[in-house]
């Protein structure tokens, strides 16, 4: 059975101080949870702080981009080399840097690249808007990002990357999927994809994560689908309550299976 993993995508949120705040409740809150990775990814000027405010516990944290390159003229950007020992994870090609900053299945592939060669974890963003849904185009097109992240990755390093399904219209918006729409959808487009990559024994080891309007009301309808083995959480990872029930409630209803 694969470890449920729930990171919370703090988006452009918090200062630092609100930063250190939120992890120190969410340290006492998660103190004694077990058998779930949690991770939190706030903005990269927070990392600092927020690391040595996790020092003690078993939360991970993420970043929620990178460059490809290691350094040069790239004004605004972070490159991976820079994230080495200060985070575990990086989300690489969620759709608002898809669709708000114009990033391309070929930089998302890169980053990928470039974050594996620095042992970060990438957690990879995939999903399809409402009109490609509509239009029947959900699974070529989930399944081409996929194939199109994994360009020249081997299934060693395949093995260390999580995926995330997020269909555009249920972030941020209060609309998430059915649980068993996003089951069938994983199973199908990611994991599908995934095992035609690189074999149904790798595809079976990798975490496929829910995202869209996750919150603590309905995290156990999609942590109970046997196709999605945790979630990425935006707006309702903000608030220490909020996240820690979303952390318990998933963990219990993904046992349950
Ligand atoms: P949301 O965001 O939970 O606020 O819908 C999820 C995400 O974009 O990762």
């Amino acid at each position: 059975m694969r470890k449920p993993f729930i990171a919370g995508n703090w988006k452009m949120h918090k200062t630092i101080e609100e930063a250190v705040s939120l992890v120190r409740a969410l340290k006492k809150e998660l103190a004694n949870v077990e058998g779930c990775d949690v991770a939190v990814c706030p903005p990269f000027v927070t990392l600092p702080a927020v690391r040595e405010a996790l020092e003690g516990s078993d939360i991970g944290l993420g970043a929620q981009n990178v460059h490809w390159e290691d350094e040069g003229a790239f004004t605004g950007e972070v490159s991976p080399l820079m994230l080495v020992g200060l985070c575990d994870y990086v989300i690489i090609g969620h759709s608002e840097r898809r669709n708000v900053f114009g990033e391309t299945d070929e930089w998302i592939n890169k980053k990928v690249h470039a974050a594996l060669a620095h042992s970060l974890k990438p957690i990879i963003c995939v999903g399809e808007s409402l009109e490609q849904n509509r239009a029947g185009e959900t699974e070529p097109f989930v399944g081409g990002q996929v194939r199109a992240a994994f360009e020249g990755i081997t299934a060693a390093q395949a093995k260390l990357v999580t995926m995330a399904y997020e269909q555009i219209w249920a972030i941020g918006t209060g609309l998430a999927a059915t649980g068993e729409d996003a089951n069938e959808i994983i199973g199908s487009a990611v994991r599908g994809t995934l095992a035609d990559l690189y074999g149904d024994d790798v595809a079976q080891t990798m975490r496929v994560q829910y995202g869209g309007s996750v919150k603590p009301q309905n995290v156990a309808e999609f942590l109970s689908q046997p196709e999605i083995d945790g979630a990425l959480v935006g707006g309702a990872s903000l608030k220490a309550p909020d996240f820690s029930e979303i952390v318990k409630k998933g963990l219990a209803a993904h046992l349950k299976q």
